[in-house]
């Protein structure tokens, strides 16, 4: 049995956790930054920063006393090194390098998509590589063939917003707060989500990518124009939203290899909506559907330990302590830029 601590700090949730290889989470804990960051309606990457800086260390001292472990019990130490925020990413690696180099365990640099890609493996034993992953997130909306760790086949990404940003947008404009995607979910379940006409950007078009941007204007516009209800709002563009995502995976699904599964992850794959949606894709493509259960969504630092679990498993080296943090990190290096994307590509 081997035994990792995992820690998360790329955005705006300072996690860590101990994860063993036989997919046991021995402690984890999360410290939010909700009310740091609500005022302003999104996440201030300096207030980000200092607060991870001042929360990590007793975060992890907290874990470790919880499960009755030490450093020393420890395998090795593994820790989000990109992408993100990068004074929030700079703070867990050093603590990362520092807490390998006293304890004298290797250091695995983790991608933050690597954590979100191969979460659905720590909380299914039966998903097997290759699968088809719909990763979701605050930041990126991809279609991936994870075809094993550390081997990303790229087949779509959005060209101007993330599913999860579009999600923080509407809640916005709504006056719902940050973060926005489960206040959404929550006013949906109250409207009608065929009450307010919004665009499905790019569906029908031949190449799968996203595109999320014109749909947020449409709120907006829907919106200032005061005649529908906040709720009608919320689950029109729920819809839209779960439109564009299906017609969008179908259409990668029709193009792609075989695999064992279609998966969902990231914080959107928290919204029941969509997951019910995949789960009906799936089934017309013949192919289980698995999501992780929704704390492994949203960011957390038991994905991030699964993830540097995988790599050793896999026989990846540890990475030197001269590392460098990246704000920028493709899980595919090779991926063509997509068409109209400028430098979310
Ligand atoms: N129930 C939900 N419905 C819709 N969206 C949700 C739900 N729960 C969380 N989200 C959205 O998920 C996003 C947060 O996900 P996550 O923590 O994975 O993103 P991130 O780490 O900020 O971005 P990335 O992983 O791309 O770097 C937010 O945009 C949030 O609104
Ligand atoms: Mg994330």
């Amino acid at each position: 049995m081997t035994l990792v601590l995992g820690i998360e700090s790329s955005c705006d949730e300072t996690a860590a956790a101990l994860v063993t290889s036989d997919r046991r989470i021995l402690a984890q804990a999360i410290a939010s930054q909700e009310e740091e960051h609500s005022p302003y309606g999104g996440v201030v990457p300096e207030i980000a920063a200092r607060a991870h800086a001042e929360r990590l260390a007793p975060l992890i001292d907290k874990v470790l006393k919880e499960a009755g472990k030490t450093l020393a019990d420890c395998d090795a130490i593994a820790a989000t090194a990109g992408p993100g925020l990068i004074g929030g990413v700079m703070v867990g690696l050093v603590t990362a390098k520092a807490l390998a180099m006293a304890s004298d365990k290797p250091l695995m640099a983790i991608n933050h998509l690597e954590g979100h890609a191969l979460s659905p493996r720590l909380a299914d034993s039966d998903l097997r590589f290759p699968y088809a992953l719909l990763l979701v997130s605050g930041g990126h909306c991809q279609i991936l063939r994870v075809q094993g760790v550390g081997n990303y086949q790229r087949i779509a990404t959005t060209i101007d917003d993330a599913l999860g940003e579009a999600f923080d947008k509407t809640a916005k404009i709504l006056g719902l707060g940050y973060p926005g995607g489960p206040a959404v979910e929550k006013l949906a379940r109250e409207g009608d989500a065929q009450a307010v006409p919004l665009p499905r950007p790019l569906v029908h078009s031949k190449e799968p990518h996203f595109s999320f941007a014109g749909l947020k204007s449409a709120v907006l516009r829907a919106h200032d124009c005061g005649e529908h209800s906040d709720a009608d709002i919320a689950a029109s563009f729920q819809q839209a939203a779960l439109d564009c995502i299906l017609d969008r995976t179908r259409r990668a699904l029709s193009g792609m290899d075989a695999v064992s599964a279609l998966v969902c992850a990231g914080g959107v794959a928290a919204n029941q909506t969509i997951r019910a949606g995949l789960e009906g894709l799936a089934a017309e493509f013949d192919l289980p559907f698995t999501a992780p259960p929704l704390p492994l969504c949203t960011d957390n630092a038991a994905m991030i330990a699964w993830a540097g679990l995988e790599r050793l498993n896999a026989g990846f080296a540890a990475d030197p302590l001269e590392l460098k943090a990246r704000p920028r990190w493709p899980l595919d290096p090779d991926a063509e830029p997509a068409r109209g994307a400028g430098v979310k590509a």
